[in-house]
């Protein structure tokens, strides 16, 4: 069955957004397989944004994810990948569209990251790869 590994990042948590965020994973009809709350380790944030490294906003990321617990999750279902890519929306808060996690539910707050509610994983490889990452047991 197809997984994927979401994250509900620091600001989610904070704004106490979890309940709302998985219900709307549930509500779409995929599977919560694995679910954690905790904070992030340097290691684990420096393998799930390898791709990012060298980018201007690599380390203010990096920092905002280190600020407070997070919420990883493995759900499953067919069309995972991209399906909570949609039930997500655009990576800017702003321009997401409404009906989306982060269209109805995230701003901009004012600040250099984007402090955008969710992470989901955008290809079968990053999310195998990204399970491994948040859920050694599972990868
Ligand atoms: P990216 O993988 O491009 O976005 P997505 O989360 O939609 O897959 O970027 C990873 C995270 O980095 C993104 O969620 C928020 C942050 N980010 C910025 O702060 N500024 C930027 O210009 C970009 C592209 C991303
Ligand atoms: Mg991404």
């Amino acid at each position: 069955m197809e997984r994927t590994l979401i994250l509900i990042k620091p600001d989610g948590v904070a704004r106490g957004l979890v309940g709302q965020i998985v219900a709307r994973i549930e509500a779409k009809g995929y599977a919560i397989d694995a679910l954690d709350l905790r904070s992030a380790t340097a290691a684990e944030l420096a393998a799930h944004y390898a791709e990012h490294e060298g980018k201007p906003f690599y380390q203010p990321l990096v920092d905002f994810m280190s600020e407070g617990p997070i919420v990883s999750i493995i759900a499953s279902g067919q069309g995972v990948i991209p399906g909570f890519r949609s039930l997500a929306g655009a990576t800017d808060p702003t321009a997401a569209a409404p009906g989306t996690i982060r269209g109805d539910l995230g701003r901009d707050w004012g600040e250099k990251v984007q402090k955008n509610l969710v992470h989901g994983s955008d290809s079968t490889e990053s999310a195998e790869r990204e399970i491994g990452i948040w859920y050694p047991a599972e990868g």
